[in-house]
């Protein structure tokens, strides 16, 4: 369980990012933070990976508060942790098969390990045949799913996604989303920063609605008679 108080955010420049955000997310939920541009969304994501700290309020991972760790403890928390970044923060000068190994390797894993798993997750995201490319000889989709391999590949119990879908054409969001689907039913909890309307309808979920830094909805599709379909 993730859960929030009153946690507000203003960035060292006086920049006001979170307001007064209080918010519970169970183990294995499939939650959407929207809203405009600005409202807070990206900043929710990174105060959860501990790349900030709150300003205000309490954050609570599990049992953990991680408004006191210290460092090395931040590390640890981030092991459980995947975060795929909005432009995606891959090693143009590493091939594909490194840059999924590279958290593999922070863990002091054995080579023979690394190179099982990391085959296995490129397996998972459909790009084995491509594990010796760099990212730049890659589609825009290519390299998602390559931030995605990196981001799952420590076995996450928790995965956040930063406008995951917002560089790629549809049919690229539709093939991401259904990832981010399958990785949810092995039971990690997934938590998606998106303005895409599109993903939100096709695939339903609970949704939190940001708006200059405040909660403004906060609705689930069984608690609302917008959404007919389920998956
Ligand atoms: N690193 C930063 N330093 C200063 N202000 C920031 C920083 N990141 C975001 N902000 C400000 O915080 C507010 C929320 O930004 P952000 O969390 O990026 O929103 P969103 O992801 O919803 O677009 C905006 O006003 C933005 O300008
Ligand atoms: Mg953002």
């Amino acid at each position: 369980m993730i859960q929030l108080f009153n946690v507000g955010k203003v960035y060292q420049n006086g920049a006001p990012a979170l307001h007064d955000i209080s918010l519970k997310i169970p183990d294995g939920d499939f939650v959407y933070i929207t809203g405009s541009s600005g409202a807070g969304k990206s900043t929710l994501l990174r105060l959860l990976y501990c790349a900030e700290k709150p300003s205000r309020g309490q954050i609570l991972m599990g049992e953990r508060n991680t408004t006191r760790l210290k460092s090395r403890n931040i590390a640890l928390l981030r092991r459980d942790i995947g975060f795929v970044f909005q432009d995606f923060k891959l090693l143009n000068n590493r091939s594909v098969f490194e840059n999924v190994a590279l958290p593999l390797q922070v863990q002091g894993l054995s080579k023979q390990e690394i190179s099982t798993q990391v085959y296995q997750m490129l397996q998972y995201v459909g790009l084995e045949y491509k594990l010796q490319r760099k990212p730049l000889e890659l589609s825009g989709g290519e390299q998602q799913r390559v931030a995605i391999a990196r981001a799952m590949v420590v076995n996450p119990r928790l995965l956040l996604a930063d406008e995951p879908t917002g560089n790629l054409d549809h049919e690229l969001a539709v093939e991401i989303m259904e990832m981010f689907t399958r990785i949810n039913e092995t039971g990690t909890t997934v938590l998606i920063a998106t303005h895409d309307k599109e993903m939100l309808e096709r695939f339903p979920h609970r949704t939190v609605v940001l708006h200059g830094g405040n909660i403004v909805s906060d609705d689930s599709p069984d608690s609302t008679d917008t959404c007919e379909e389920t998956t």
